[in-house]
């Protein structure tokens, strides 16, 4: 591909921000980022251009909500991503993409949008369009780590990812922290065993884990968390017998009163109670927070090579986890720039490229990387078998 150009929708929130400066510094794309107040994008992009010779950035207005918006402001760019909490707008932010004939890449956390990128699928394939959807750290690392974990064992049984987040200072009060105050309050708690998906009962706590984590976090309670982007491993690797993906808790407040009220507040009243509760998430995490801050995300896996019995534990930090995330996004860009990641069709951002180049990429813009793979002897701690 000459020169890319890539829209970025919400190029100037906390994701977009990161992700902008991390395809300025390892792209030579020109970058158009947009959102709904044109000033900001502007200044945005000015401060980038001062940064960065060549005018590579412009900032214009789009509102997800406005089919119109969109096709103006990202006419004639090779791809959309889509850095925007606008899963309520999925339909018309994915048509405008097949209408300005580009391709598109998200990384929104939502069953609704996936419901959305679903019904169109069959339009992106005539169009020829490649669309990645569940982008960035989680959405996104999950199912990549455990293609990992198979493309270094002869055959993979067991692969569970562990995530904790602590971001310093909290999380922001955005409309952001809304969708994912939403999403948190209907999670799945389901976890793969011996053939099939289960649900876990009573919160998770029927299926939780320890892990320990790395980078001074030590050792988390966690229960499992149903990412739609694992549900095709086990048809991947057939000799997968366990897989799942784990989140640990924040800290006392957040995982004791905030969760269960946003359960609670999910079932009954969810527009209702939404903005009160990101409210609280925000003051949670910041007000009861302890260091270490950032992100760490986990792979434990085992299996075979050869007739030796190995274990693989992998792990990824870095003390920001909105540029974690910005990283994670980055590298299945670059892959997709490559063209490893350009094919038509809808796919999981977890099921392109090569997963052993998208951890080296994520290494080369900061993230901090720990691999240890070892003969079990006797039992492996990570199944148990
Ligand atoms: N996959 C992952 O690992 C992961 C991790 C973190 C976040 N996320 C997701 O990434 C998205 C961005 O998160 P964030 O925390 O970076 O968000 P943020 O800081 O709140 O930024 C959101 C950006 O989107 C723009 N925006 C909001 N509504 C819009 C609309 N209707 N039309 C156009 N632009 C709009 C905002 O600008 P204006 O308000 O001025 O329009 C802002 O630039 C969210 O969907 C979040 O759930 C995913």
């Amino acid at each position: 591909m000459d020169t890319p150009r890539i829209g970025i929708l919400g190029g100037y929130g906390y994701t977009g921000k990161s992700l902008a400066r991390l395809l300025l510094e390892h792209t030579d794309a020109r970058l158009i980022i947009a959102g709904r107040n044109p000033q900001q994008a502007r200044a945005a992009a000015q401060e980038w251009n001062q940064q960065f010779a060549g005018g590579r950035v412009c900032g214009v207005y789009a509102d997800a909500s406005c089919a119109h918006s969109l096709w103006e402001a990202f006419e004639g760019v090779d791809l959309l991503v889509v850095a925007a909490p606008v899963a309520r707008h999925a339909e018309t932010v994915a048509r405008a993409a097949l209408r300005i004939d580009c391709d598109y890449l998200d990384i929104v956390f939502s069953p609704r949008k996936l419901r959305i990128l679903r019904a169109l699928a069959e339009d992106i394939s005539r169009a020829g369009r490649t669309f990645i959807t569940d982008a960035g750290y989680h959405p996104g690392l999950p199912a990549l780590l455990v293609r990992y974990a198979g493309s270094l064992l002869d055959s993979v049984e067991a692969a569970n990812v562990f995530s904790v987040i602590n971001p310093q200072g909290g999380f922001p009060l955005t409309g952001s922290l809304e969708e994912f105050v939403q999403e948190l309050s209907r999670f799945q708690c389901m976890a793969y065993r011996d053939g099939q998906w289960y649900r876990a009962t009573g919160l998770g706590l029927s299926e939780m884990r320890q892990a320990d984590f790395g980078f001074g976090f030590g050792l988390r309670s966690c229960v499992p968390m149903m990412l739609e982007e694992m549900r095709a491993l086990p048809q991947m690797f057939p000799s997968l017998r366990e897989t799942a993906f784990y989140v640990a808790g924040f800290n006392w407040f957040v995982d004791w009163i905030v969760m269960p009220l946003m359960i609670l507040g999910g079932r009954i009243a969810p527009r209702w109670t939404r903005k009160p509760l990101a409210y609280l998430l925000h003051w949670g995490t910041r007000l009861c927070a302890n260091p270490p801050y950032g992100a760490v995300i986990r792979l434990e896996a085992c299996g075979w090579n050869g007739c030796e019995r190995q274990r693989l534990c992998v792990q990824l930090y870095h003390p920001d986890p909105y540029a974690l995330t910005a990283i994670a996004t980055a590298a299945s860009i670059l892959q997709y720039l490559r063209g490893r990641a350009r094919k038509p069709g809808l796919w999981f951002a977890g099921h392109l490229g090569d997963p052993s180049e998208a951890i080296q990429d994520m290494q080369a813009m900061g993230a901090k990387y720990q691999h240890e793979m070892a003969t079990i002897q006797g039992t492996c701690p990570f199944c148990g078998r």
